[in-house]
């Protein structure tokens, strides 16, 4: 790049939508290289750990932004700044602090966009564990410092606390067999959990899922099979001895209509997954579920249980995650409140319509539950 100006250089491509998987393979190293890692950004942000960083990075952008120009001095804090805070930062600063690898290895991978005044990041960058993916950004501060809500069917989420409760879940299951990372999004499940597993097979009905999910295994040395698929129509064969994860959509149905296209009931999810495993064959399945408990019923974990009696399987287990953001006690309904942090809300003025929408619909209590479930 020696004598090429890397702005005019992020400038010059505009076409990319989604980024280019080679280049991205260079970018863990660099990325460690200058120390951006998991632990610095939740350092950096002021995060408790890296699960209370996923669950509220809005929030911490938010709460940061009067360090903006301490972060461009560094390069893992400038890289915190475009992919984590979603912020632009001074062309100046982005040729001087980068070292030069680094801006070739983001440009080529076209996850920068810029003007000879502002670099600003394409995708989002989360550092799980020793791994990164890519995914879309959920939120971005516009040049004049406000932050833009991005929207969109298919918009590719970061990792959640969702993605964090299934990872550690599913990190206590028998290893060995092959991997089913239903629902995949930007890969995260499957991606940390590839090198427990005989294989690893990726699927999402969102194609710029699939397309993410395949980038960041390619950008972290994962060797995956990615396919677009709709789990609810069955029939993807399921090999011996697998096991299958579902981070489940979490939308609830507001009066006025579906929260996203990718809205499924909780139900229909675990009873596509649970139709996919052949029976007697060591094949099993984990997800993360945001269930709805109806009024006279005892418990999310007795729900789940009832979706499940026509179908014969080996062992059940429902854990009810009642410290989850997603979690609305039945006290609150009542009162038309909602935590603030619900992933279920559209947008913070949202808790009235939903608690109501929750009352009258006879619903007692929101419960996230993980489900384990073998046939
Ligand atoms: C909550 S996200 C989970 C993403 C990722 N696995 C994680 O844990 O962060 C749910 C994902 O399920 C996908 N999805 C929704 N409906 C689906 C369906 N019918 N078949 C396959 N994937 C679906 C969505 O596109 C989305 O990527």
């Amino acid at each position: 790049m020696n004598g090429v100006d890397p702005v005019n250089e992020v400038t010059a491509d505009r076409t990319f939508t989604v980024p280019k998987g080679r280049a991205a393979r260079l970018l863990p190293a660099l990325f460690r290289a200058v120390g951006f890692t998991a632990e610095q950004v939740v350092a950096t942000l002021g995060a408790t750990d890296p699960v209370d960083l996923v669950r509220n990075t809005g929030t911490y952008a938010l709460l940061t932004d009067h360090l903006s120009d301490q972060l461009c001095r560094t390069p893992a804090g400038l890289l915190t700044q475009l992919f984590v805070r979603n912020a632009p930062v001074p062309a100046d600063d982005y040729r001087t602090v980068l070292p030069e690898e680094l801006r070739r290895a983001l440009y080529c991978s076209g996850i920068v966009t810029g003007t000879a005044d502002l670099v600003r990041g394409r995708f989002s960058v989360t550092p799980v564990a020793s791994r990164y993916f890519l995914s879309d950004q959920l939120f971005a501060f516009d040049d004049a410092g406000d932050v833009e809500l991005t929207d969109g069917v298919d918009v590719v989420l970061p990792p959640h606390a969702s993605s964090m409760a299934l990872l550690r879940y599913a990190a206590e299951a028998e290893p060995g067999g092959p991997l089913i990372d239903v629902g995949s999004g930007c890969g995260v499940l499957g991606v940390s959990l590839a090198a427990r597993h005989r294989s690893l097979t990726a699927l999402d009905v969102n194609p710029r899922a699939a397309h993410l999910s395949r980038v960041n295994a390619e950008l972290n040395g994962v060797a995956a099979r990615v396919l677009v698929e709709d789990v609810t129509t069955g029939g993807f064969p399921v090999p011996d001895g697998s096991l299958l994860l579902f981070n489940t959509p979490t939308t609830i149905r507001y009066a006025d209509g579906g929260r996203s296209s990718a809205a499924m009931p909780p139900r229909r999810a675990l009873e596509s997954v649970v139709g996919l495993l052949p029976a007697g064959r060591g094949c099993h399945a984990r997800l993360f579920l945001v269930v709805e408990v109806p009024r006279g019923v005892r418990s999310a974990s007795d729900l789940v249980a009832s979706w499940l009696t026509d179908v014969p399987v080996d062992r059940l287990d429902v854990r009810e995650i009642r410290d989850s953001a997603a979690f609305v006690p039945a006290a609150m309904i009542p009162q038309g409140r909602v935590g603030p942090q619900c992933p279920l809300l559209r947008h913070g003025g949202d808790a009235p319509p939903l608690a109501r929408h929750l009352r009258d619909r006879e619903v007692h209590e929101v419960v996230p539950v993980t489900v384990s479930v073998s046939r």
